[in-house]
């Protein structure tokens, strides 16, 4: 059984505050991509996971945590063979580890004729990390708490996207401490994307997007600057890091532009994938 893990980005990230366990509230919303990794479910005599990238072949890959999780709930025996084909990049802030776990919770679930109930698969979901339940739900959502609050957004039309990342990379509990000296203002550009959505208004919904941590990352990172700023040079309508980055993403009119603007951005050393988003 194969699962596509599809890769998120976030169209705007609010950070509303830091709550008593650490973790800061969030208000974000996340969309599903058509750039995914995929997952291979098969039964076997043991437990066996095995990925294209054997740096992530662990037994702490998100994969693994996910199985085990189920198999826990279960009490099943734990005999599959889980393979990874890793194709979205990572770390990237594109919730690539997020969306296999959440594919190895549905892909396994379906493969045992669903013991669980999806509310359970919610619950373990959480467990495993802040956006493996929107990865589990796999439709645009409004993502609040921590990011397991989920609210589905309907009615959004397709965007087309250039996803771009470089050679810089980003921790994502630095890129929020950093957040969090740097003191900034709380953006609130999430609801002015869903007033925009409601509206129906292209031009809203494009000017909406934005992502709080770019005034940090933009000095951590600052390749991820840079490569916003090329993607509008390049005709993206607007671009803006996805999650703690350092990936950027860029909405196009059109499939045509998107190409050029991927073919450009490659040819000056950065891997780009044209891909655009699910419903
Ligand atoms: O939940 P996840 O494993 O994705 O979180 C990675 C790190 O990101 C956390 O250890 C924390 O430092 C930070 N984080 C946060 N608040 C969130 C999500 C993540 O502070 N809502």
């Amino acid at each position: 059984m194969i699962i596509n893990a599809y890769a998120k980005i976030n169209l705007t990230l609010d950070i509303t505050g830091v709550r008593p366990d650490g973790f800061h509230s969030l208000r974000s919303v996340m969309v599903p991509v058509t750039l995914c990794d995929k997952v291979d479910i098969s039964s076997s005599d043991s437990f066996a996971f095995n990925c294209n990238i054997k740096q992530l072949e662990t037994s702490d890959n998100l994969c693994v945590r996910a199985a085990n999780a189920f198999f826990a709930k279960t009490g099943l025996p734990n005999a599959v063979s889980v393979t990874l084909e890793k194709r979205v990049p990572f770390p990237a802030g594109l919730g690539g580890g997020s969306s296999d776990a959440a594919a190895v919770l549905k892909g396994l679930n379906a493969f045992f004729k669903n013991p669980l109930s999806t509310q359970t698969l919610f619950e373990i979901a959480a467990t495993l990390g802040s956006d493996v339940p929107f990865c589990l739900l796999g439709t645009p959502a409004l993502c609040e708490g921590r990011g397991e609050l989920l609210t589905p957004i309907s009615g959004l039309n397709t965007l087309i996207l250039v996803i771009a990342i470089g050679k810089g990379r980003l921790s994502t509990p630095e890129v929020y401490k950093r957040y969090d000296a740097a003191n900034l203002p709380v953006r609130d550009d999430t609801s002015a994307f869903i007033q925009a959505v409601s509206e129906n208004d292209n031009s809203a919904i494009i000017s909406s997007l934005g992502n709080a941590f770019e005034p940090v990352t933009d000095i951590l990172c600052p390749e991820t600057k840079h490569l916003r700023t090329l993607m509008l040079s390049l005709g993206a309508l607007s671009s803006h890091l996805s999650g703690s980055g350092p990936s950027v993403y860029g909405v196009f009119k059109n499939a045509s532009d998107a190409n050029s603007a991927a073919k450009a951005l490659q040819d000056e050393g950065f891997s780009a994938y044209v891909c655009q988003t699910l419903k």
